[in-house]
């Protein structure tokens, strides 16, 4: 059987690195993304005897990094899968950088990929379950539904009250709108005979994670809250993107998996 090769982005830490593994585990060759070049460059080292695995280490946010990028590729074969967990929480960075990283490349660095990737490919990017939260606001979603516009964030910035200015709703809102781009651009992939999905977690043990719910006041409660009463762990993200971009899944595309021990249920909130 021939070996299938992922794209796995955000993979120095957290999500990513775990994915790595297990896709190292189930015999994909890989292509590691990340800004820091260490912890996908130490776990290739350990890894290379078992697969083919190439790492670039380049910011999602510069247009023409992920352009050089997508081109680069090409000398690794056909690609099958894309798992891009790339992605900023709110205690991280100015509300700006959250829309552009979360939003804005995540969905440049979709398109860059998508010609390169092989028919009936898959891929995965993280949303999340905050993006589920946040009350519906027009102007801010139709601002949000062009994240290619070259005049979002003057947009943004004409809002009355500036609203995304806090780090918070500025996330919850950026997840929100990749929700509704995967949902948008679902019928372009599919005219590829390739498929896109997107994954929005509830509250995952991650070194990221933690950091943010920790500094909740009412974190206790948000865990009795979770209708399976625990935080998630990263094996349980992984492993749905796994399945996603499997064949087992050949029919899913367009929509958002909530993995989330049933948080947003347990809120009244599902859609
Ligand atoms: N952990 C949670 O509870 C949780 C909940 C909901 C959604 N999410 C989402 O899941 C994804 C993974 O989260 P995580 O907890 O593993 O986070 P993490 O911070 O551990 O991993 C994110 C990775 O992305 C990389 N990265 C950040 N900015 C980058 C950039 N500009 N260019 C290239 N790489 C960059 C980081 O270096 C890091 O390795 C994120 O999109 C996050 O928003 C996480």
């Amino acid at each position: 059987m021939t070996k299938k090769t992922m794209i796995v982005t955000g993979a120095s830490g957290g999500m990513g690195l775990v994915c790595a593994q297990e896709a190292l585990a189930l015999g994909y060759d890989l292509i590691l993304v990340d800004l820091h070049a260490q912890g996908m460059e130490q776990f290739a080292q350990e890894n290379r005897h078992q697969a083919e695995i190439n790492c670039y280490a380049l910011d999602v946010t510069s247009n023409q990094a992920v352009v050089e990028f997508a081109e680069n590729i090409t000398q690794h074969g056909a690609i099958d899968a894309l798992i891009h967990t790339v992605g900023v929480s709110p205690n991280m960075t100015s509300w700006q950088r959250i829309i552009d990283i979360d939003l804005i490349a995540t969905a440049k660095f979709l398109e860059a990929v998508r010609p390169r990737l092989a028919k009936h490919a898959a891929a995965v990017c993280i949303s999340s379950s905050s993006g589920y939260m946040v009350p519906e606001n027009e102007a801010i979603e139709a601002i949000l539904a062009d994240p290619m516009a070259e005049d979002l964030f003057y947009q943004l910035e004409q809002l009355p009250g500036k609203p995304l200015e806090n780090t918070g709703l500025a996330y919850s809102y950026a997840k929100k709108a990749l929700r509704f781009y995967v949902a948008n651009a679902a019928k372009a992939w599919g005219s590829e005979t390739k498929r896109l999905v997107s994954i929005s977690p509830g509250l995952i043990n991650t070194d990221a994670g933690k950091k943010e719910f920790e500094a909740s006041e009412n974190f206790e409660q948000m865990i009795a809250s979770i209708p399976l009463a625990r935080l998630g762990v990263p094996d349980e993200i992984v492993h749905t993107a796994l399945f996603l971009v499997s064949e087992k899944a050949s029919y899913i595309s367009g929509c958002d998996i909530l993995v989330d021990g049933g948080m947003i249920a347990g809120m009244g909130k599902a859609v």
